[in-house]
C-alpha cells in the first residue's frame, strides 16, 4: 500500500498493511488483529510530523474517526471534544466561528485532532496545553479505556509522555478543549500585531485566526506544493551562561528566555550557517524559513535525513549548539 498521499514529506514508501479507523464501534476488531498479527503498529493523522526514511513493515491505521462537539459549559467556560480524525484547523475553525477563545493563535496548524497533544503543539505564543481540558485514549495493550488530564500528560516544549514513557501504547481517541466565553486575546507574538495593523484589525478571536493564516501562508511552504513537515528540528534551549558567550560574538542572535534557560531560534542558527535556500537534488532548506527542510518532488527519506545531519553539524561547529529533530523519523 503506498503511503505517498498519507504523509506530508510526499515520500513514496509502502506499508505492509493499510487499514482506516473510521467509526469507536470498529475499535475492538482493530484491537483483535492487532494482537493477532503482532506486526509493527503505526497510527497516523495528516502525516505531517514524519519523515519515512523507508518502507513500513507492518501496519498502518489512518484514524478518520469525525465529530466535534460541546460536551459542557458554565459561565466561563465551554468544553469542546473533537474526535481524534478530525481535521486541527477545521476544528480550530469551528470554535473561532463560535467565538469560542484560545485556539485561534494555532490556526492552520496540519494535522488531526488526536495527534495535537502528543507534540503539544503550540505556535504564535501558544501551546496545546493553555486550553488543553482532557483526552480519552484506549490502551493497546489491554484495550482499557483511559482519561488523561493535563497533570498526566507532562506537556512541555513540543512533548509529552506520549512520546516519552507512553510512546506507542495509547490510541488517542478524542480531546477536549476548555474554551473561554469572554476570549482573552494574545497578540504578544510579534508578527500579530503588525499584520492586524496591516489588516486595520482591532484583535478578535477571528481576527487573529485571519492574522496567523495570513503570517503562516507568506512563512510556510504549502505540503500541497512542496513536501516538508513544518519546523525539523526543535528550537534549542541553552544555558544562560553558554548565551551570553554566543550574544558577544552575535548581538543580534534571537532568544526567548525561559525557566530553563534560553531558548535559540534554530532557523536563525541554520540561516547563518549558510543553509537558506541551499538545495541538493530534491532535497533542500526552505528559501524562507531555514527550520523547514523540504522535498522538491523526488527526495527520499535518507536524503532529507542526511541533509538534516549535515545541518546539525555545521550548527555544531558554529555556535557549539546541538540541534534535535522535531519530526518522528521513521
Ligand atoms: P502524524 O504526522 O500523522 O503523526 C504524528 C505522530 O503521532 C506519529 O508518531 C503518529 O504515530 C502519532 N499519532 C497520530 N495520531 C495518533 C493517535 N490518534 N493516537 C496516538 N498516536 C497518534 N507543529 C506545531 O506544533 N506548530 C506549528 O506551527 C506547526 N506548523 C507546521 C507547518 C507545516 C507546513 C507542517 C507540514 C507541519 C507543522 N507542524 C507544526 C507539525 C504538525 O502539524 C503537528 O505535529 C501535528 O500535530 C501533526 O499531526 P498529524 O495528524 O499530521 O500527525
Ligand atoms: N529566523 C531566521 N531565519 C530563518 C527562520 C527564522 O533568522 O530562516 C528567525 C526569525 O527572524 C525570528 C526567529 O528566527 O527572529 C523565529 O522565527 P519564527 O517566528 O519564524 O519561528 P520559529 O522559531 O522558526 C516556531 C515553531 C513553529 C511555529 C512558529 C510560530 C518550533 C520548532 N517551531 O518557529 O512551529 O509555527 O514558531 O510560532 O518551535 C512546527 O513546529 O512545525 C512549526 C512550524
Amino acid at each position: 500500500y503506498s503511503l505517498k498521499s498519507c504523509n506530508t514529506f510526499g515520500m513514496d514508501v509502502k506499508a505492509a498493511v493499510f487499514t482506516r479507523l473510521t467509526a469507536e464501534s470498529e475499535l475492538p476488531a482493530l484491537l483483535r488483529m492487532i494482537h493477532q498479527t503482532g506486526t509493527p503498529l503505526l497510527f497516523l493523522g495528516g502525516g505531517s510530523n514524519v519523515l519515512f526514511t523507508k518502507d513500513f513493515d507492518g501496519m498502518v491505521v489512518g484514524v478518520a474517526t469525525k465529530g466535534i462537539e460541546v460536551i459542557d459549559q458554565d459561565e466561563e467556560f465551554v468544553y469542546v471534544r473533537g474526535m481524534a480524525g478530525e481535521n486541527w484547523d477545521d476544528f480550530v475553525q469551528y470554535c473561532v466561528r463560535h467565538n469560542f477563545g484560545g485556539l485561534e493563535n494555532l490556526s492552520l496548524i496540519p494535522g488531526n485532532v488526536g495527534s495535537s497533544p502528543i507534540q503539544n503543539i503550540g505556535a504564535y505564543g501558544v501551546e496545546l496545553k493553555d486550553t488543553f481540558y482532557m483526552l480519552d485514549a484506549v490502551s493497546l495493550r489491554t484495550g482499557e479505556f483511559r482519561e488523561f488530564y493535563s497533570d498526566d500528560c507532562a506537556f512541555g516544549y513540543r512533548n509529552s509522555v506520549f512520546k516519552n514513557e507512553l510512546k506507542g501504547q495509547y490510541l488517542i481517541l478524542s480531546v477536549t478543549f476548555r474554551l473561554r466565553k469572554r476570549p482573552l486575546l494574545n497578540t504578544a507574538y510579534g508578527a500579530i500585531g503588525a499584520e492586524l495593523e496591516a489588516m486595520r484589525e482591532m484583535p478578535s478571536v477571528k481576527a487573529i485566526a485571519q492574522a496567523v493564516c495570513n503570517i503562516r501562508r507568506s512563512k510556510l511552504p504549502d505540503p500541497e506544493v512542496i513536501g516538508n513537515a513544518g519546523s525539523f528540528f526543535k528550537n534549542p534551549v541553552v544555558s544562560h551562561a553558554h548565551f551570553e558567550k554566543l550574544k558577544s560574538k552575535n548581538p543580534s542572535i534571537p532568544a526567548y528566555p525561559g525557566e530553563h534557560g534560553v531558548k535559540l531560534a534554530a532557523g536563525w542558527l541554520i540561516e547563518q550557517c549558510g543553509w537558506k535556500g541551499y538545495r541538493d537534488g530534491d532535497a533542500g532548506v526552505h528559501e524562507r524559513q531555514a527550520l523547514v527542510l523540504v522535498n522538491y518532488g523526488k527526495a527520499t527519506g535518507i536524503q532529507i535525513l542526511d541533509l538534516s545531519k549535515r545541518i546539525i553539524d555545521s550548527v555544531y561547529s558554529g555556535f557549539s549548539v546541538i540541534l534535535e529533530p522535531e519530526v518522528n523519523i521513521l
